[in-house]
């Protein structure tokens, strides 16, 4: 038969646990990511960015849909001469790397109504596309 552990032992256990993260030495620890707005891999983004998104968007023009240098931390709908569906203006979002995960999960989930049919469905390439969204982003002048 097996036996239930004693909550005891769980205690021992967390507490081995605890320990051995304690005693790892300090350049065990995972180096800090090059971007930290995002979390992901930006080098594997960029190679899917063109690949899923390059059809209809760039960096710099305008395309099918609208520029995106700088698009992580943006108001949705902000670039000036890029024609938007109302519902994307109306929608008041912000380009956080939260929302750009919904947006991309599905955008006219997300926003219906949105002239965007393209949607990203694995979890990771999400994330690395919007790392490299994320690394387009021009540092702010220095003060
Ligand atoms: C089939 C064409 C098409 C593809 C492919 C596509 N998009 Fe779009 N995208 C659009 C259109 C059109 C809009 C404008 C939507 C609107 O106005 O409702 C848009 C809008 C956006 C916006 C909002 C930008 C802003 O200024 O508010 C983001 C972010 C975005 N796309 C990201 C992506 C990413 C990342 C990919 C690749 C995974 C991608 N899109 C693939 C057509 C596309």
């Amino acid at each position: 038969m097996v036996r239930l552990l004693s909550p005891l032992h769980h205690v021992v256990v967390a507490a081995l646990l605890l320990a051995a993260c304690y005693a790892q030495p300090a350049h065990a620890q995972p180096a800090p990511a090059a971007s930290p707005k995002a979390a992901g891999d930006p080098v594997r983004g960029e190679k899917l960015y063109e690949a899923r998104c390059g059809g209809c968007h760039s960096l710099d023009a305008n395309r099918i849909g609208p520029k995106h240098r700088g698009v992580v931390g943006r108001p949705a709908a902000s670039i000036p001469d890029f024609m938007y569906s109302s519902a994307l203006k109306k929608s008041k979002l912000v380009w956080t790397p939260a929302n750009l995960d919904r947006w991309l999960m599905g955008p006219s989930r997300f926003v219906p109504g949105t002239r965007m049919a393209a949607f990203v469905s694995v979890p990771a390439d999400r994330t690395d596309i919007i790392a490299y969204l994320a690394s387009t982003t021009p540092p702010p002048p220095k003060k």
